[in-house]
């Protein structure tokens, strides 16, 4: 099968060094890609959100099958040009990609079809929206309605953030984004990510993973895309896998199917682990991006199978997604002045040592220097993952796989898994 995998991220290395493994592969293309993947795959000098220049690239190599890593394509409508083309498309309709695109969108549905969320209010104006705030008290959250790269919510500890936050929305800080606001109960609880095949009506569990979004250790310092990842969740035992399944994922398929927008895709679950059950924080219509670099390596056989079967509405016949029973863990190693001003050409030296037993590693921001070296040229920039029977096992393979690493202007957390452990310990 001709393939077309688009991205550019440490979530497309993983993605791409995944489907290489496929014997059903006949070529993987790949836009617009990256140097430190270009050995899996042909990398095309088309950008992720450049649709034309997509479905030209889709027409001029013949391609048969598409995938789409992140979700600006999805929510330009990718999978809906492709369509009448003929090409499956693994990734949702523009329109079912809105439960990413807007929250106040994937809100209205999971009040509608009732899947456990926090209870919010919608706002235009900031009289209204800080007249909630009055009424309901923090903490609470305080979130641009659009996509804000990440930057868009403000978790408020008191009132004053609140009101600071909704003032900041509407003086234009997130433009577009935060012409309208979602606030909503603050949810206490344990973080984590999940992931589900859904091809409109069925869906297939693939599996959990924990991220660190703040840039410092001990969680302190501004967000990130993300620090570090490992799979599966501590918190995601069997019946909780099997709680989420039941009253968030296979509801939310059958929800979409009745709203007119099947969902064929993977939903990433933003979960929160209440006292109360499992609580949706947001939907991704995408994978998660360093959660993938820990999910994938323990998927057990081929994938592309069942991306295919997701675009192509052919889940209900599949056996479920095997997991390797170890665990995964992957740490982020980014560029100095990340997430504010990375620096951007220092050198990165020992990359292209063969990989310790049971690490890999995924860029995502390098490219080759002048004089033929790896060089940063990302915030995020090497994604470095570690495969052991348990996670204590791969968080040691992947600090070793990270120690051979020479990067001075490079930093990475060093206690990347620290909660599971602890709680290991515990
Ligand atoms: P989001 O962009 O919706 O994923 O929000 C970013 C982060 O804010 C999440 O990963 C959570 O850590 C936090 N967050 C969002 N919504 C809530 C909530 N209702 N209660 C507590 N924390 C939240
Ligand atoms: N790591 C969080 C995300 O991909 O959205």
């Amino acid at each position: 099968m001709k393939t077309l995998l688009i991205g550019s991220g440490g979530r497309e290395h993983a993605m791409a060094w995944k489907l290489k493994q496929s014997p059903l592969l006949s070529e993987l293309h790949i836009a617009p890609g990256n140097p430190g993947m270009a050995s899996l795959g042909t990398c095309h000098n088309v950008k992720a959100d450049d649709i034309a220049g997509l479905l030209a690239l889709v027409e001029d190599e013949g391609i048969e099958f598409v995938i789409v890593g992140p979700e600006a394509p999805l929510v330009a409508g990718l999978s809906d040009w492709l369509e009448p083309m003929g090409i499956p498309c693994f990734g949702p309709s523009g329109v079912a990609a809105q439960l990413e695109g807007s929250k106040a969108y994937s809100k209205r549905i999971m009040e509608k079809y009732n899947i456990p969320t926090a209870a919010y209010g919608e706002f235009t104006d900031a009289a209204s929206a800080r007249a909630y705030v009055e009424k309901h008290g923090a903490p609470i959250v305080v979130k641009a309605d659009g996509l804000a790269a990440g930057k868009g919510v403000t978790v408020a500890m008191t009132k004053q953030e609140a009101l600071n936050a909704i003032d900041e929305c509407f003086n234009g800080k997130f433009g577009e984004a935060g012409e309208k606001l979602v606030i909503e109960e603050y949810l206490d609880g344990e973080e984590l990510s999940f992931f589900a095949l859904l091809d409109g009506e069925t869906a297939l569990e693939l599996g959990s993973a924990q991220d660190h979004k703040r840039v410092g250790e001990g969680d302190t310092g501004p967000n990130t895309g993300g620090m570090g990842t490992y799979s599966p969740a501590p918190v995601a035992t069997p019946a909780f896998h099997a709680e989420v399944m039941e009253n968030i994922v296979r509801p939310m398929a059958k929800a979409m199917v009745a709203e007119g927008a099947p969902y064929r895709g993977v939903l990433f679950v933003g979960l929160m682990a209440t006292k109360q059950g499992a609580k949706v924080i947001e939907f991704n219509v995408r994978f998660g991006d360093p959660e993938t670099q820990s999910l994938l390596p323990r998927i057990d056989g081929d994938l592309l199978p069942y991306l295919h079967a997701t675009a192509t509405g052919r889940l209900a016949g599949m056996k479920p997604v095997q997991l390797k029973p170890e665990s995964a863990l992957c740490v982020v190693y980014a560029a100095n002045g990340y997430p504010d001003e990375p620096l951007k050409g220092t050198v990165i030296g020992n990359l292209d040592e063969p990989p310790l037993p049971g690490t890999v590693i995924f860029h995502a921001g390098t490219t080759k220097n002048k004089a033929g070296e790896w060089a940063a040229n990302g915030g995020r920039v090497l994604g470095v993952t570690g495969l052991g029977a348990t996670l204590e096992q791969a968080q040691a393979n992947a600090y070793a796989a990270v120690s051979r690493i020479h990067w001075p202007e490079g930093f990475y957390r060093r206690d990347i898994g620290w909660r599971a452990l602890k709680r290991d310990a515990a």
